[in-house]
């Protein structure tokens, strides 16, 4: 990438930057795929000088794993890239500042990214307007949450939309950056072996899992009003969902994989009174203990209220109604302070039609698509490892063992790997929106949670409580046990 660009955060003491943002840049300028003549440009609202600044953000970088003590040299021309300007975010005379900066000098693309709360968009867009800051070159990052139901969604999108054109607009879901997802890409619209499996005639039941070993930590307060739902699967859980059970895109194309993504979206059974009350788990934890160490409950945690109705888990069963996958359970989970650390997706076949071995209780082929830690595929298959003698005299051929190929993708490609925000910024930087969610994407999602926050509000048993360290409640294993299928760790 040969290109000069001016970078401006907004929000840019917030902790996105300095934790998440600015190591990815550090990172892709270390892998020399940051164009060093770009220009980063912090905005916040304190007064500060450049130099400030970068020693600000130098100081920062020790509490972040993977930008720890920068090499000196390296930093030092890293740091040069680093530049501030204080802007108060309704005043329009800062932006008029921040304009004349950016007028400095002539560059490619001017990419302004909010990392500010949602609810300052729609003024910043506004104040970029007045400014003019709102050229055919600008492209607009919007971080997530973006909004809080579909009205509110909608509301941001309009106003974003009123300044700025779609192809001007990237919206983050970083779970779309992840090397593992790009493998997933890969893995279906790369090789035509699986494409003829992927589908109800082979295909029993598909279970997304993405949980975490840790709380809310500081963010109580945030958490309080958003809960699993709002924060994990209307985004990152669903787009991993459309990843599994889109179609092939005709093209490699934003426009044509969002399509492909819109339509699983559209296609997913509506919620009806029988299925919210069935399909549907949420749970929060209560006290227990991770690795070993004891942790609080999270109505005990910083920022939340005791009397919290907030889900920290959720688990639900749906359906896409169309001919590649009617009938085919689709299972969600999520939760916090589950018991490990872990995002994977099980694909599990059909067992054979016919059984003339004796197979492991339980066991099915499958592919396991692991996402993190582990960033890898498994294909469980069975096989005949063991050839005691038995008495008569013949070979125990009944019975059969389960093995599986393993392919680690960490292993194989090591340090050429990009992080989630790495990728995504240099992908903003290039124009490329492919990783990158539509407005209707994000408003169909919305439109499909939407019954169970409802049906939750007047529902007044609230979440269902689960001790720290396990698998969330037991009614999320009940729920799946109905279909005659289990959790992974349940085999
Ligand atoms: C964020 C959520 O979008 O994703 C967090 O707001 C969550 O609550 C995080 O912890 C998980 O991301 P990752 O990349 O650590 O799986």
């Amino acid at each position: 990438m040969n290109m000069s660009f001016d970078l401006v955060f907004f929000g840019g003491t917030g902790d996105l930057v300095w934790r998440k943002l600015m190591p990815a840049l550090f990172q892709a300028f270390r892998h020399g795929t940051l164009p060093e003549s770009g220009r980063i440009i912090g905005v916040a609202r304190d007064a500060m000088t450049d130099e400030q600044y970068r020693t600000l953000i130098q100081s920062r970088f020790e509490q972040v794993e993977g930008a720890k003590r920068p090499n000196d040299e390296e930093f030092a021309r890293f740091k040069a890239m680093l530049h501030y300007e204080r802007v108060d975010l309704s005043n329009p005379a800062d932006y008029a500042q921040l304009a004349k900066r950016l007028a400095e000098r002539d560059t490619d693309n001017v990419v302004m990214y909010l990392a500010t709360a949602p609810s300052l968009f729609n003024t910043v867009c506004e104040q970029l307007a007045v400014a003019h800051l709102n050229t055919p070159k600008t492209r607009i990052v919007l971080e997530k949450p973006l909004g809080h139901d579909l009205q509110s969604n909608r509301a941001i999108n309009q106003s974003v939309r009123k300044v700025f054109e779609e192809h001007q607009i990237f919206r983050i879901d970083h779970y779309l950056g992840k090397p593992s997802v790009q493998n997933l890409f890969a893995m279906r619209f790369g090789n035509a072996l699986f494409e003829p499996l992927w589908r109800r005639e082979h295909i029993a039941n598909i279970q997304i899992t993405i949980a975490e070993e840790l709380g809310v930590e500081k963010r109580g307060g945030f958490y309080e009003n958003t809960g699993a739902l709002r924060d994990m699967v209307q985004n990152h859980a669903l787009q991993l969902l459309c990843a599994i059970a889109m179609e092939p895109p005709i093209n490699a194309h934003a426009d044509a994989i969002r399509d492909e993504k819109l339509k699983v979206l559209r296609a997913l059974k509506p919620w009806t009174t029988e299925t919210l009350g069935q399909h549907v788990v949420r749970g929060q934890y209560s006290a227990g203990s991770v690795n070993g160490q004891a942790v609080p409950g999270y109505k005990d945690e910083t920022g939340v209220s005791p009397s919290s109705s907030t889900e920290t888990f959720v688990a639900l069963r749906t359906e896409i109604a169309n001919w590649r996958w009617a009938g085919v359970p689709f299972y969600i989970r999520t939760g916090k302070r589950l018991a490990s650390r872990e995002a994977y997706i099980e694909i599990n076949f059909h067992p054979t039609p016919h059984a003339i071995f004796q197979a492991p209780a339980g066991g099915v082929n499958k592919l396991v698509i692991h996402l993190q830690p582990k960033d890898g595929l498994e294909l469980h298959l069975f096989a005949e490892g063991q050839h005691k003698r038995v008495k008569s005299g013949h070979q125990n051929s009944g019975t059969l063992s389960s093995v599986h190929l393993d392919l680690d993708f960490d292993k194989r490609f090591g340090s050429e790997r990009v992080g989630a925000y790495e990728r995504l910024l240099l992908d903003v930087l290039d124009g490329r929106l492919n990783l990158f969610v539509r407005s209707d994407e994000q408003e169909e999602a919305w439109r499909w949670v939407e019954p169970i926050l409802q049906h939750w509000a007047a529902d007044t048993q609230g979440p269902r409580p689960y001790a720290a360290g396990t698998w969330g409640p037991s009614a999320s294993s009940a729920m799946i046990a109905r279909d005659g299928f289990c959790w992974s760790e349940e085999i």
